[in-house]
């Protein structure tokens, strides 16, 4: 069975990890709210085919979404190309029926219209089923579901923002022209802070010069961030109270503690992307099935060019993952207790911002905190914190062994940075086999039991989920029979799915590996197809020079085995 590196088994397993991560997200998301809405949706649809108008069932929030579920077109065989070469500005949802993720997006994508039909927008949002008609959604280049893609006089562009409703409508208007939302009367305002959670604020005394060109570039090259322009200070200061400038200003307002940071440099659009970039998340991530994904986004996908549909700001992100190298990850069982250490968590991620992220895990968000546990093998760890980290760029990790203190937590994070940690492996409890026919090895004590012995040691490297491992093991055992009492031969075993070492590269489970006692830094490799009788004789062989006489006393029987 032929499996990867342990290295790229923890590539593959952090991916494999966030993929479940930010598809769990949605599906559960969905089950939440999202379905419910999309049932509800369906039967007034329904209702309102049958009946007209105005079923008993139709609240006022559903209503708005049942209009806006009308104002989708519906993309068919006859008017798809009509659709998209007739108008400047066209979104298409790829969907398949039986899809959870495309129904999930339905109702976001029915608020997305709604939403821009109200602000005059150009953009014409249409849906179309791909189940239903599969040749006019592959000329449209639509592969899988759920798809967003735009169409700008009927040529495509990849989707790139966000998923929320909110996002969406960022998204759509910084793409069709209207990239900044400008804000003249405080009023408005008021109303505006009553919607946005996180903006970037720009205060300018005109709406020109350079610094203002290169403030709308960014607005147009960010995907995310909501931009907003006034020239009146009573305006700016409603968004931003605390002006460093009365003339010109631009600044970030976030929903977290460190709400606001005033950008302090040039008005470049890199430096603007930069700022956001570097600012735009909290400085203490509370990791939720909302946020997981785009607090995980940007190294992950720069690392392996994974892509989900969930991310794919690719300018942007790339940035992003050259300033955050380092995550750590703490979690805390009680809720109360996070509001303890959410203090020390804010200065020490005030200390190493752009450094270190942190993200806050609660670890009874099954879904959230399992990735991390089984990445550090501690799913059994009945610790109340577990402070973890992992460099995804060198695909390291790192724990936290000592009392998460203030001390110890800044430290943790200051030899992150300095690259002086030392790293963390996986590693089951050290067992009590020394006198077993077959000594299970585990991360632990691989260098005392496989490196520094002085003996030959044959080492049988397993997986749990590995079929044919059963089959190795059974003639390791064999072998172990045979060669008992054999003085310079330790025969062992090691599960690779829960211990680690960085001197165990295996690449196929079962692996065989024979450590000669005078070289152990360059196993020799046995091969599965070798038989038993091969086994027995290479160690045979292999031991002989250093213990003749206990082989062969055992020649006889190895044969009656065989
Ligand atoms: C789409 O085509 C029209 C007509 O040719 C043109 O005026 C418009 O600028 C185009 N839109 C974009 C975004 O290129
Ligand atoms: C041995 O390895 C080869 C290729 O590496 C594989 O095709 C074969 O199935 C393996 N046999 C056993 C018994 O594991």
């Amino acid at each position: 069975m032929s499996k990867p590196t342990p290295i790229w088994t923890l590539t593959c397993l952090t991916l494999t990890l966030l993929l479940i991560l930010s598809l769990s997200i949605h599906a559960i998301a969905s089950e939440e709210d999202e379905l419910g809405d999309l049932e509800e949706l369906l039967a007034i649809d329904e209702e309102a085919e049958a009946e007209g108008q105005g079923g008993s069932r139709a609240t006022e929030a559903a209503d708005v979404v049942s209009k806006a579920q009308r104002i989708v077109i519906e993309l068919n065989s006859e008017n798809t190309r009509r659709v998209i070469d007739g108008n400047e500005f066209v979104l298409v949802l790829g969907y398949a029926p039986w899809c959870v993720r495309s129904a999930e997006m339905m109702p976001k994508f029915a608020e997305t219209a709604n939403a821009l039909k109200e602000t005059g927008s150009p953009l014409l949002l249409a849906k179309i089923d791909a189940e239903r008609y599969p040749k006019a959604a592959s000329a449209l280049g639509i592969k899988g579901f759920p798809t967003l893609l735009l169409f700008v006089n009927g040529t495509s562009q990849a989707y790139n923002g966000g998923f929320s409703a909110e996002e969406l409508v960022i998204w759509a208007r910084k793409r069709t022209g209207f990239p900044v939302i400008r804000l003249s009367y405080v009023d408005e305002t008021k109303e505006f802070t009553a919607n946005y959670r996180t903006f970037l604020v720009g205060l300018f005394e005109t709406y020109e010069g350079t610094d203002y060109e290169e403030f709308r570039k960014a607005a147009v090259a960010d995907n995310e961030i909501q931009f907003v322009e006034t020239s009146d200070i009573e305006v700016a200061r409603v968004l931003y109270p605390d002006l460093k400038s009365p003339n010109q200003f631009l600044g970030i307002v976030k929903s977290e503690p460190e709400k606001y940071v005033a950008f302090e440099e040039h008005f470049e659009k890199d430096k603007i992307l930069n700022f956001l970039e570097y600012n735009k998340l909290p400085l203490v991530n509370v990791l939720t099935e909302l946020n997981s994904v785009k607090v995980y986004s940007g190294p992950v996908k720069l690392q392996v060019g994974l892509s989900l549909l969930y991310y794919s700001n690719l300018a942007v992100k790339f940035s992003f993952s050259m300033i955050y190298e380092w995550k750590c990850f703490g979690n805390v069982l009680q809720a109360d207790e996070f509001k303890n250490i959410r203090s020390t968590l804010q200065e020490v991620a005030a200390k190493f911002k752009s450094k270190v992220m942190l993200i806050y895990v609660d670890i009874k968000e099954d879904n959230l905190a399992k990735p991390f546990l089984t990445l550090f093998g501690l799913e059994e760890s009945d610790e109340a914190v577990i402070v973890a980290a992992f460099d995804n760029k060198a695909n390291s990790k790192y724990l936290l062994e000592s009392d998460p203190t203030p001390s110890n937590l800044e430290n943790f994070c200051l030899g992150l940075e300095r690259g002086t940690l030392s790293q963390y492996y996986k590693s089951q409890p050290i067992p009590d086999n020394n006198v077993a026919v077959v000594r299970t090895v585990v991360g632990k004590t691989f260098d005392d039991v496989v490196l520094k012995s002085s003996q030959n040691v044959l080492l049988e490297v397993h997986a749990p989920w590995c079929i044919k491992c059963e089959e190795m093991s059974k003639q390791v055992e064999k072998l172990a029979k045979h060669f008992k009492g054999l003085n310079d031969l330790i025969i062992a075993r090691i599960d690779a799915s829960v211990n680690e070492h960085p001197k165990l590269q295996v690449d196929d489970y079962p692996s065989l590996l024979f450590y000669p006692a005078t070289d152990k830094l360059n196993p020799i490799k046995l091969l599965n197809k070798s038989s038993l009788k091969e086994l027995a004789m290479f160690i045979k062989k292999n031991v002989q020079a250093s213990d003749d006489r206990g082989i062969s006393t055992h020649d006889q029987s190895i044969r009656d085995e065989l």
